[in-house]
């Protein structure tokens, strides 16, 4: 960054995220139910190609775009690499009331998905802890039950576009009823954080290629 001399200012990593972290770092503050979505430990190809949708226009999130809009590819990648690196605890889990059959439907659909009408485990693309796979898929544990259900309902209705190629989770969100939304949603915001995400050599080809190869192998890079 320059100023209007063209001089370079100060410009450490932890000037830069200030901005940020206002929203984003104070997990233990803000806890699970808040709506802003933890960044810290995910993996760093993913929140890379978060940044340049929000900056592209792909995400809608108007304080964010106004932040990142005349931030350059490689700037992204270093504010990524920073938040991908940090370790942060992770809040409790929610503690939301659910009834058995809520809970059966909810593991099967994650664990094991519905072939028949094209819906894959969840676990297959996002780990079988759910904590998500280098360097491009995020985790889905450690999210707030309304950040998830906003993600997933965005998706349904067709508003959100945000991966960079073929949006896979996009088809995936359009085939669940909004009560399956909402089951998993509660599922996942009730589940403990524990373990790292896992590496690419757990994908199968064939849900590599539904999404992109491109970007789920390299997460973005060029
Ligand atoms: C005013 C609060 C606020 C500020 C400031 C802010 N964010 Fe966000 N951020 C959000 C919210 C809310 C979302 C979820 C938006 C949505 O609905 O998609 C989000 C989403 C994200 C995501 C996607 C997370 C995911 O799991 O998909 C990343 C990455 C991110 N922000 C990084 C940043 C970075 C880097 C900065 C600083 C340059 C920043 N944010 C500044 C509130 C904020
Ligand atoms: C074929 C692989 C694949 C399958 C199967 C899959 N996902 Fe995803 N999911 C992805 C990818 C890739 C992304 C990141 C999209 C992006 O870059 O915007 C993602 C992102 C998400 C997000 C956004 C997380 C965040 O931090 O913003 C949620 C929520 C999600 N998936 C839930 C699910 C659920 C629930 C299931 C099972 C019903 C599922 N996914 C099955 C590939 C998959």
């Amino acid at each position: 960054m320059a100023n209007a001399n063209g001089n370079a200012v100060l410009d450490s990593m932890d000037e830069r995220v200030k901005a940020c972290t206002i929203c984003h770092s104070a997990e233990d503050k803000v806890g699970r139910d808040a709506y802003y979505p933890r960044i810290a430990g995910k993996p760093q190809g993913y929140i890379f190609n978060q940044l340049r949708n929000f900056r592209d226009g792909r995400r809608y999130y108007q304080p964010m775009v106004i932040l990142l809009e005349n931030m350059s590819d490689e700037y992204l990648r270093e504010i990524a690499q920073y938040f991908s690196s940090l370790q942060l605890p992770y809040p409790d889990p929610e503690r939301i009331k659910m009834q058995p059959e809520e809970i059966k439907l909810a593991r099967h659909l994650i664990y094991s998905g519905y072939p028949k009408r094209n819906i894959p485990a969840c676990s297959a693309c996002h780990g079988d802890i759910l904590m998500g796979v280098e360097p491009a898929i995020p985790g889905l544990v450690g999210l707030s039950r309304a950040y998830i259900t906003a993600q997933l309902g965005g998706w349904r209705n067709g508003g959100i576009m945000r991966a960079q190629t073929s949006d896979c989770m996009s088809e995936i969100a359009k085939q669940l009823t909004e009560s399956e939304v909402n089951i998993v949603a509660k599922w996942l915001a009730n589940q403990p954080v524990y373990g790292k995400p896992s590496s690419f050599d757990v994908l199968s080809s064939e849900l590599v290629d539904r999404c992109s190869r491109t970007i789920l192998e390299n997460g973005g890079a060029e």
